[in-house]
């Protein structure tokens, strides 16, 4: 609290006004701030003040940049609820490309230039995961896309898109011509004897393939990202649309083993980030390919999702979690699908599924705008009760940096569908 309140006080000195412009300036801030709420929900359907919620990012960016030392090239990762301080990372942590995301989001909202100052920092600091010796695994496509790819669709800078490509090489790499999928993990062939496995998450990450493939990059990663979003549609789900976590192939037949589970409650169980980047998965591969089978599949994959959710639109961490509803949610699979439900409804040509997905993602967002989800001015974080790892007992019940990117994302859509309606 404190801490905040000097950084309050840091910013208004910076603006150099009277005295008297400065007491008013604050009153108005800490109102700003203290609301937290920036969704009135009245019977589930919610008006969402998206003007708000950007300043309160944008208010939260700078208190965690507040916090960070400078030049430094360790991020912001999560954060446990008690302490509100963030646990730092190196850019070879899954999660890195999240914090020079949000701070691009960040940028595109305020077109502030010490917010900028910084995404371009620590986008730099990414180049690192173009070194020769580091090849990475499956998500390169989040660490590259929310970096380097919004860097270069701000400014247009040569030296983003270079890097955006020269990761997606990287990444098709772990392309397995037999089975048709990438290989997400290298390192469990070690660990668990797995020949070939691939993980419900990498469907994000086909993005960074679609994106290189139309901005000069290698034509066959679209004919790469496409397969793998056919073979993965085709092994990775049960018959209700619900997905396995982890799919393990023989390298030989290209035939799945097995499905089973890495941090879902068990093999069969209905994990929700998974099901979460299922849905947008999809809807991105139908936004890249214009396929009509994709975009049915998302709409199933979408359905089970919010036919299982509880009444405040946020999951729990697992749908078949044994102890609901006393089990941790997870915010951040909420924000990815808000995220993601707010494209669908802008790619559907039915207007009543369009109109239908556009509300369940208010909905959604309106409920993580609420005070139950949104952290109020003690913490630097934007949303509160994610899961990151249950089964390996990590980051449950916590802040965690992509529960942001894709809330900062969703609010940044949600702005731009409202402008244009
Ligand atoms: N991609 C890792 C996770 O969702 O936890």
């Amino acid at each position: 609290m404190s801490k905040m309140l000097l950084f309050t006080e840091l910013l208004i000195q910076q603006k150099n006004v009277t005295m008297e412009m400065n007491k008013k300036m604050r009153a108005g801030l800490l109102l700003v701030l203290f609301a937290g709420v920036f969704c009135a929900c009245s019977g589930n359907v919610g008006k969402i003040e998206v003007e708000g919620a950007l300043k309160s990012c944008e208010q939260k960016m700078k208190q965690t940049l507040s916090q960070l030392e400078t030049d430094s090239c360790l991020l912001p990762r999560s954060m446990s609820l008690k302490d509100s301080l963030w646990s730092l990372v190196s850019v070879y942590d899954w999660t890195s490309g999240f914090w020079p995301g949000i701070l691009w989001y960040g940028y595109e909202t305020s077109c502030d230039a010490f917010i900028k100052e910084n995404a371009v920092h620590y986008t730099a600091c990414m180049e690192q995961l173009l070194e020769p010796q580091y090849s990475g695994d499956h998500d390169l496509g989040f660490q590259f896309l929310c970096s380097f790819v919004n860097a270069y669709r701000l400014t247009g800078e040569e030296h983003y898109k270079q890097a955006a490509l020269d990761g997606a090489d990287k990444l098709a790499k772990l392309y397995h011509p037999v089975v048709g999928t990438i290989c997400s993990w290298p390192y469990m062939k070690q660990q668990k004897g797995w020949p070939h496995n691939t993980i419900i998450d990498n469907m994000m990450n086909l993005e960074l393939l679609f994106w290189a493939s139309k901005n000069g990059g290698n034509p066959s990663y679209y004919d790469m990202a496409e397969k793998h979003a056919r073979v993965t549609m085709k092994n990775h789900f049960r018959e209700d649309y619900t997905c396995y976590h982890v799919a393990v192939y023989d390298t030989v037949s290209g035939e799945l083993i097995k499905g089973v589970t890495n941090q879902g409650a068990y093999d069969e169980s209905f994990w929700a980030r998974g099901q979460a980047w299922a849905i947008y998965g999809y809807t991105m591969v139908y936004r890249e390919t214009k396929n009509k089978e994709f975009l049915n599949f998302a709409e199933h994959v979408a359905d089970v999702y919010l036919e299982h959710l509880p009444d405040d639109y946020v999951p729990y961490w697992d749908f078949y979690a044994p102890n609901i509803p006393d089990e941790p949610k997870d915010a951040s699979a909420a924000a990815v699908v808000a995220s993601a439900l707010l494209e669908l409804s802008q790619l559907e040509t039915d207007s009543l599924k369009s109109q239908k997905y556009f509300l369940e993602a208010e909905r959604m967002l309106c409920s993580l705008l609420s005070d139950k989800y949104w952290a109020g001015v003690t913490s630097p974080a934007f949303l509160l009760h994610s899961t990151g790892n249950y089964p390996a007992g990590y980051e449950i019940d916590a802040a965690i940096n992509y529960a942001d990117y894709y809330c900062m994302e969703a609010l940044v859509r949600y702005k731009k569908i409202k402008e244009n309606s």
